[in-house]
């Protein structure tokens, strides 16, 4: 006998995760992880169908992670996994949930406001809604996001709870941060030592580039428990918090003694494809721009380039002419779909990438090699100009 799925079958998932007096919070927003049929196989797809053929809707804006394909240049992924992937978006959209596929949903689709209470899966894009907006949700899971999306509330705990999200470490770093991939270790190694706490993060010389932080926040989500990172002079309310009394000096030999567990010191061996992956999180538009006006200066580029990026800003970057752009120095750009790539797992690549969060996940789930550079690093050395070659080619 088939058991039915109700909004009551949900209710008893928000309880589950509460000891105690249950309370819980209305929200106006939700987006939700574990779409992508690589991770949720035939379970999920079949859960996914029964759910939206039980007349469940969203009550919230819900917005979508990404897939496995890219639905209009899926060739090199088997058909049958473009055929899931594609029933499980449909699904999702049956019940109401914005097309978005992607991981940064507060760029187009689901945009916040400081203050706004809400109920986000993706610790990317959860870090970023706390730390950058000054939006309130806990790191919910694929389940308690979805929950809430279909009830239009979550548990008040948490974030949500009046000291919830306080900081409870101090962070120092000693030294130079020199580009994305410094903040994307920093990140992931106050992740590691944070344990369960917020951390306060003070940066004796920071940067006013948003692409760093997205790194910093991606990263320390992929160690890291805490929704939130307190980073001053930039977290909304960071003036107004009590600073922790407990505080950890990291250097540069913290960053670099995570930088080696997830990155191969030699090259692949000439039989084995190297590519470059980047937009781990979903890149901007923004960064599209940047990407492209840093490839100004060379010809092509002598590695398989692929970037992420969310369907909305493919729009916004195919209509003012980027795209087109990147294409020419033979670039590849991808939407609908994270670096955990269909393909990628198939043909096992060596994968160079300038995210921590992406090196993590492909050596831990895809069991690839992984080499961490970046973006600009990676430009100059497999750059190749008009007049002759710069670069290893490896
Ligand atoms: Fe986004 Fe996938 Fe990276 S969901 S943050 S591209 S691992």
């Amino acid at each position: 006998m088939k058991t039915r799925i109700t909004r009551r079958t949900f209710r008893k998932i928000l309880e589950s995760i509460q000891a105690g007096r249950k309370r819980y919070v209305k929200i106006s927003s939700a987006h939700l992880s574990g779409v992508s049929y690589l991770n949720i196989g035939d379970a999920g797809l079949e859960f996914l169908e029964d759910l939206s053929r039980s007349g469940l809707r969203f009550k919230v804006r819900t917005t979508i992670n990404p897939g496995c394909v890219d639905f209009d240049s899926a060739v090199e992924c088997d058909s049958e996994v473009v055929e899931k992937q594609g029933r499980i978006v449909k699904s999702l959209k049956n019940m109401g949930a914005v097309e978005s596929l992607t991981c940064t949903p507060y760029l187009f689709d689901n945009p916040l406001r400081r203050g706004q209470k809400i109920a986000w899966a993706e610790s990317s894009a959860v870090l970023y809604a706390n730390s950058i907006i000054g939006a309130s949700t806990n790191k919910e899971g694929s389940l308690t996001a979805l929950a809430s999306a279909i009830l239009g509330y979550t548990s008040q705990s948490g974030i949500h709870l009046r000291s919830g999200g306080n900081p409870g470490v101090l962070f120092e770093y000693k030294g130079g941060l020199e580009n994305e991939l410094d903040y994307g270790l920093l990140g992931y190694v106050m992740g590691l030592k944070a344990g369960a706490e917020a951390p306060y993060l003070r940066l004796k010389k920071p940067v006013a580039s948003i692409p760093y932080y997205k790194q910093l926040l991606a990263g320390f989500g992929t160690s890291g428990a805490a929704p939130i990172v307190w980073i001053e002079n930039l977290t909304p309310g960071f003036s107004r918090v009590r600073k922790p009394g407990r505080k950890i000096v990291l250097d540069r030999s913290d960053l670099e003694k995570e930088r080696v567990t997830l990155s191969e010191e030699t090259p692949p061996p000439h039989d084995v494809k190297l590519v470059f992956v980047t937009g781990c999180p979903h890149m901007s538009l923004d960064e599209i721009e940047d990407f492209n006006e840093a490839l100004r200066s060379i010809n092509r580029l002598s590695v398989e380039t692929w970037v992420f990026t969310s369907r909305s800003a493919y729009s916004e970057a195919l209509r003012k002419g980027l795209l087109q752009g990147l294409l020419g120095k033979g670039v590849r750009v991808f939407k609908d779909s994270c670096i955990m790539y269909c393909s990628l797992k198939k043909s096992k690549p060596y994968v160079m990438t300038n995210s921590v969060k992406a090196a993590y996940y492909l050596r831990g789930s895809f069991r690839l090699k992984t080499i961490l550079k970046p973006l600009k690093e990676f430009i100059e050395e497999y750059g190749v100009k008009q007049h002759g070659f710069k670069g290893q080619g490896y």
